[in-house]
């Protein structure tokens, strides 16, 4: 009997040294070795990232996580690694066409590469419809052309706007460039689905992602100015910073702070996995989805502070300031989607969340270097 040669496919993450990205990576290179035990495909990781918003030592750092868990793998097959930026279509024609030539075509894309500080989206949304729109219709061109079948995109809770009605289905309110960059790249993709059946498109819409690595290799580690709450607590917590201020104790929340849903970093990772699997599995004729992914339980900012206060066994200093052009009041996940559809759902506690953010930065005080 004829043997059948192994195929090989690549699944790319674009943004892929970024927070989630790298998360995604370690979690992803677990799921495609069980994966390639058991078929006659073999998949393989590509990460593409133009250094925008990371160091590129997250690279090796991926690569240490993976290597104390598969001691027998050579570091360089783990991923390979492409410094490419999505606005650059020459650049990505190159890089897809030479899978193609070597018979390790992309057939799936997660794609993370995104600007997402909400108040520079306000005061400059060029640079973010150009970046998150732009960049991904490129991809788009890249999914036409190399017949790429799968996709799945980094969405975010803040197109719904203010509501406390986080529903799949409701109709999308996004109040800032930011969330309308993301508005308008989950109607592209709808749009591709609808005009290609072959498609298969699921688009994710995080709440808001904290935590790190338990190794405390990787984390959040922005290059510009913190714009989420655990980047702005860590650096009052190693004293880079003499207090939090928390932007508004006026909203109509129980406490008068914004009430938010924290999802551990590696809980998010391992959603982007459940989604890869549906995408594997898929037999349906629908072919586009949006899912929540957050806990599904909201605490308010003040409460977050308490939390990670006790975890580390000191008060962190704290001051009420107004509230930021672009913030909501409230923004928690229905979270029942994700579990019906990906038989996902968080796993970790706020507590898991502060401790893991406290090693990262107490290991990282000057950020990923
Ligand atoms: N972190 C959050 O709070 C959050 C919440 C909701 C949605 N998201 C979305 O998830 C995605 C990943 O977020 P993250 O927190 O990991 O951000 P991140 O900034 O840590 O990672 C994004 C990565 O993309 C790269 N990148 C940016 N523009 C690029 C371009 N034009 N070409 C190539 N690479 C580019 C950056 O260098 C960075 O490494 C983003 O699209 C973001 O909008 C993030």
């Amino acid at each position: 009997m004829e043997v059948q040669p192994v195929q090989i496919e690549t699944i790319l993450l674009t943004g892929g040294l970024g927070f989630i990205g790298s998360h995604t990576c370690v979690e992803l290179y677990k799921y495609i070795t069980e994966k390639n035990q058991t078929q006659n495909f073999h998949y393989k990781i590509a990460i593409l990232d133009n250094l925008s918003n990371c160091m590129p030592s997250v690279e090796n750092k991926i690569r240490s996580i993976l290597k104390e868990s598969y001691p027998e793998v050579d570091e360089k097959e783990f991923f390979s690694f492409h410094n490419i930026d999505v606005l650059d279509l020459d650049a990505l024609n190159k890089m897809f066409q030479s899978f193609a030539d070597k018979r390790e075509n992309v057939n799936f894309i997660i794609h993370f590469a995104g600007k997402k500080a909400v108040g520079e989206s306000v005061k400059n949304p060029i640079l973010y419809f150009e970046n998150n729109v732009c960049g991904t219709l490129n991809l788009m061109k890249m999914v036409e052309k190399f017949q790429i079948k799968n996709f799945i995109f980094s969405s975010t809770a803040t197109v719904y706007g203010e509501t406390d009605n986080c529903d799949e289905e409701n109709l999308l309110n996004p109040l800032q460039s930011y969330a309308q960059t993301k508005t308008c790249c989950e109607f592209l993709m709808k749009a591709m689905c609808a005009a290609h059946p072959q498609l298969r498109m699921v688009c994710l819409r995080y709440f808001n992602p904290a935590g790190a690595h338990s190794s405390g290799l990787i984390g959040d580690s922005p290059s510009v100015y913190p714009n989420n709450l655990f980047p702005f607590l860590e650096q009052v917590v190693i004293g880079k910073r003499e207090k939090l201020y928390i932007f508004g104790n006026d909203y109509n929340t129980y406490d008068g702070t914004g009430v938010r849903d924290f999802i551990h970093v590696v809980d998010l990772a391992c959603a982007h996995i459940s989604a890869i699997d549906y995408l594997f599995k898929l037999t349906d004729t629908k072919n586009f989805e949006a899912i929540n992914i957050g806990t599904g339980s909201g605490i308010s900012v003040l409460d977050t502070v308490t939390t990670y206060s006790k975890v580390i066994g000191r008060q962190i200093p704290y001051e009420f300031t107004k509230r930021r052009d672009g913030d909501v009041g409230q923004l928690v996940a229905k979270a029942e989607k994700a579990q019906k559809i990906l038989n996902w759902k968080a796993v970790k506690t706020l507590e898991d969340i502060c401790r893991d953010s406290y090693n990262f930065i107490q290991k990282n005080p000057n950020g990923i270097q």
